[in-house]
């Protein structure tokens, strides 16, 4: 072998081994392609469906994001469903709280156990499939300025390496496998991103005919019910203390939510003035059949409007439904300074003039309404 032959291929060696213990040294910092497909079983057939066109928010800047501003007051409080189609990549949203929101979210986790977080046996299958779907998929693809996908080098060679999603403001790596207990996924969930995660199954009792029930949740910020007390019941025993719901719901929402199919996302919004600020509340936001509603004095300083922007859809493999909603909470001296002071001491007003007066009462419209729409006039 010639001089120069023998010299060309040792530096080729040497090339190669330089250019793999780079690749090596970039390690978990290599951002991947989302990887959804084989870790589905039907991952070929779903792999091309609506819940992976989902739109990049490229240039997303968390912390210069304000919160979406939620106004949904009208001049007389109607009891309807009132839907409205959205799309799969709006299924979340994240704005400048969110590293304040899911600190105190861990804390509520730590702290409370299955009040935050629960799940029966059978929603197993479906917290797994909505948990990888979205560390592996919508995460990553959505708000790829806060997530990436990264593969795991510490594994050993032979063994498949296992992508983890890397949360850019954490600096947290998280698996996108799902860890061993529902329990443990939606603590996950929970731990990362700013929204409540609440699970439905059809009943198998026969006697519910088919009705929907609660199965598993992770509700960090409950306004005013103990989400504990929920699991298990139907959509109407869910909302039996709503004023109105089995007249003017019940029947709807049922239909909705059996026949809602795999593909289509719908959202609401809800509003309530709260005279605190907590975030986690058990009670005192509603005010129930029975219960007294004696005087209170109000601060208006804490009061404010408290809006849920709230999202259903349907898994595609379980066929489980996923109710989410991400809180809001604007305090009323903002509202009056915006100038939507009038319309929402409107607002106030129309809740015992629309379709079902005693919501004014469920609200605590009652205890609040006097001194917030004197303040919002003045
Ligand atoms: C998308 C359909 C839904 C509609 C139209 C709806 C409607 C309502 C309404 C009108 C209220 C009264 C509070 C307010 O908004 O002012 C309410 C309260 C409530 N809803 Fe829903 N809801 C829906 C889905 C769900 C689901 C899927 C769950 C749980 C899995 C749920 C859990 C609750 C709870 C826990 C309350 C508070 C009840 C209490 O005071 O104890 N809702 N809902
Ligand atoms: C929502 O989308 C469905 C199709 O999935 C359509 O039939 C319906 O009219 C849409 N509703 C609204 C309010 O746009
Ligand atoms: C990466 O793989 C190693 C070896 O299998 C494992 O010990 C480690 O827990 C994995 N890291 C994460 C974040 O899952
Ligand atoms: C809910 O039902 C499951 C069985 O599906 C049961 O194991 C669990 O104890 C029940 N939870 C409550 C709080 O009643
Ligand atoms: C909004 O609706 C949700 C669920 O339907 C309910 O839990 C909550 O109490 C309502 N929130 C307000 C602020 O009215």
């Amino acid at each position: 072998m010639s001089y120069e032959l023998r010299f060309s291929i040792s530096s080729l060696l040497i090339l190669i081994s330089v250019a793999w213990l780079y690749r090596r040294s970039l390690g978990n910092r290599k951002a991947e392609k989302p990887y959804p497909k084989s870790l589905l079983k039907n991952g070929e057939a779903f792999s091309e469906s609506l819940y992976y066109q989902i739109k990049p928010l490229r240039n997303f800047e968390w912390r210069n994001t304000n919160p979406i501003q939620i106004r949904p007051f009208k001049p007389k409080y109607h009891l309807t469903m009132a839907l409205e189609n959205t799309t799969i990549s709006e299924l979340l949203d994240v704005d400048k709280t969110y590293l304040d929101r899911i600190r105190l979210r861990r804390q509520l986790i730590k702290d409370h156990g299955n009040i935050v977080v629960d799940a029966n046996k059978k929603i197993a299958p479906a917290v797994s499939e909505f948990y990888t779907w979205m560390m592996g998929t919508y995460l990553p693809l959505r708000y790829p300025t806060m997530f990436q996908i990264v593969q795991n080098t510490s594994m050993v060679p032979k063994q498949r390496s296992q992508p983890l999603l890397t949360s850019l403001v954490t600096r947290e790596t998280i698996p996108i496998r799902p860890p061993s207990t529902a329990i443990e996924a939606l603590s996950l969930l929970g731990s990362h991103i700013d929204t409540e995660f609440l699970f439905l199954l059809p009943s198998s009792d026969p006697a519910d005919d088919g009705k929907y029930k609660l199965e598993g949740y992770v509700t960090c910020f409950p306004s005013g019910f103990d989400t504990r007390k929920k699991i298990n019941l139907t959509l109407a025993d869910i909302h039996t203390p709503v004023p109105g719901y089995a007249s003017k719901l019940e029947k709807s929402m049922d239909r909705f939510f059996a026949t809602l199919p795999v593909g289509k996302i719908v959202k609401r919004v809800n509003w309530s003035v709260t005279t605190n600020t907590d975030l986690f509340a058990l009670g005192g936001n509603h005010v129930y059949e029975g219960e007294d509603t004696k005087y209170e004095s109000i601060d208006l300083e804490k009061t404010v409007l408290r809006c849920e922007r709230q999202t259903l859809h349907r898994l595609p493999e379980s066929k489980a439904l996923v109710f989410a909603f991400k809180t809001f909470q604007y305090p009323i001296r903002q509202i009056k300074e915006e100038g939507n002071g009038e319309m929402l001491a409107a607002a106030i007003e129309g809740l015992s003039d629309g379709s079902v007066p005693r919501m004014a009462y469920y609200k605590r419209g009652v205890v609040w309404g006097n001194a917030v729409r004197e303040f919002l006039r003045s």
